[in-house]
């Protein structure tokens, strides 16, 4: 491949900021310093080099919804926004719930643009009943697992799967949990609150996600599980991590892009792309999550990337099915939106969510010789209008159609191979 050269810009990574050029032979970086040459030179001037980008919360839709998205689309999605590694939702047509699903994903992630993992359900075909075989997925790698697109209901379940998986011998694994009280949920579509009395839309009380929030910090506590909470979108829940890691619990937290940029009256216009699960909720909820992502009560942004077919998504509000894109929208919104220095917005996009899912000996690595070169190159000046036929995904579900955003990824780079070159995916 011979070696590349990312000349002129500024290393943004967990030890700090320094100008330098960076220069990657075979997959690694090789030398960071200034007036460094290479066979390929991209140009990084007035831009900020970072490590790539890692997302916890991606649905790949592979199998079964192909329709809506593939690995190979995701993924290169993924690399347009600046992400070197997803991690895939289990909530596929079957469900990712056993070792032959798990192979099979991995083996379609193999040839992607991007470092695709798994996540594997909690429970067998996410039924919500009984445990999924975690100890063969994680033999093959899963780290984090999750129920996701719906909470594991039984208090009694949820408990056996912590305890499961805190002796798995050798293996750090992480549960997550899609935090809904399904019963306390259950026909809403929305947040309940002003907006959904106005429009006649029946909601979801901030109190289903909450409760069960409360829930599993209490198993967590009786167990001394490690838990991660995803997509947390309410003032409450963001409140009670933040008391719990106080108290010294082993736990973590995600909020979507969504969730610090959106509220219950965009739904105002009965317009499905605004649907999304967790809903989208108040300005004082908004504001809970700016706070919980500016000191550190939250962990890190995740996409919850969900992808829909154009038809399922014209359906009527409470026919159409929940989530939205966010794969080639995070980073820039992270950076327009949040009022945090570009340091702490690549913190809670890359080196953080790395921690969490344990991939930080590939991703979210400081930019050093030795290190695999999965790298991000940002131009954070670069103003861009959101069009949604533009978009890699072969969904069109993003709600920020028509929205100008400020910061661009430039180029993306997965151990070594640029497979971003001047915001143009290379395959
Ligand atoms: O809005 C959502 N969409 N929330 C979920 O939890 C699932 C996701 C999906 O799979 O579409």
């Amino acid at each position: 491949m011979g070696t590349v050269v990312l000349k002129g810009g500024r290393v943004v990574d967990a030890a700090g900021s320094r100008h330098a050029d960076v220069l990657i032979d075979d997959g690694q970086i090789v030398a960071v310093g200034p007036g460094l040459d290479g066979d390929r030179v991209l140009d990084a001037g007035g831009c900020v080099v970072a490590p790539g980008l890692v997302d916890l919360h991606s649905h790949l839709r592979q199998p079964g919804q192909e329709e809506a998205e593939t690995i190979e689309t995701g993924a290169r999605a993924a690399a347009l926004g600046g992400y070197t590694c997803i991690l895939a939702m289990p909530n596929t047509i079957p469900a990712i719930d056993h070792a032959g699903i798990v192979r099979e994903v991995l083996e379609l992630g193999r040839a992607a643009p991007c470092d695709v993992h798994t996540s594997g359900a909690i429970t067998i075909g996410r039924a919500g009943e009984q445990l999924a075989p975690l100890g063969e997925m994680a033999e093959l790698g899963v780290r984090l697992f999750t129920d996701d697109g719906a909470g594991v209901a039984d208090t009694r379940l949820m408990r056996r799967a912590m305890e499961y998986a805190s002796g798995l011998p050798g293996k750090r694994v992480v549960l997550a949990q899609h935090c809904e009280d399904p019963v306390l949920a259950s026909g809403g579509h929305m947040h309940e609150g002003e907006w959904s009395s106005r429009l006649g839309i029946p909601g979801q009380p901030a109190e289903a996600e909450e409760l069960m929030v409360m829930r599993d910090l209490a198993l967590a506590r009786l167990t001394g599980s490690r838990v991660h909470f995803q997509h947390l979108s309410t003032a409450g829940s963001v409140a009670m991590v933040r008391a719990a890691k106080a108290g010294g619990l082993p736990v973590s937290c995600e909020a979507t892009t969504h969730h610090f940029t959106l509220t219950h009256a965009s739904c105002a216009g009965y317009d499905p792309v605004f649907k999304v699960n967790p809903p989208l909720r108040t300005d004082a909820d908004v504001a809970a999550v700016r706070a919980g992502l500016a000191d550190g009560a939250i962990d890190c942004i995740a996409t919850d990337h969900a992808p829909h077919a154009q038809e399922a998504k014209e359906a009527a509000f409470d026919e159409a099915p929940p989530g939205m894109l966010g794969l080639e929208t995070a980073l820039a919104l992270a950076l327009t939106e949040l009022d945090l220095p570009i340091e702490a917005v690549l913190a809670l996009l890359s080196w953080r969510p790395a921690e969490i899912l344990g991939v930080d000996d590939r991703h979210g690595l400081p930019v050093a010789p030795g290190h695999p070169a999965n790298l991000v190159v940002i131009d954070p000046g670069a103003t861009w209008t959101v069009d949604p036929v533009a978009l890699a995904s072969r969904a069109r579900n993003t709600p920020y159609a028509g929205r100008t955003l400020t910061g661009r990824v430039r180029h993306t780079l997965l151990f070594g191979e640029p497979v971003v070159v001047d915001a143009e995916a290379q395959r």
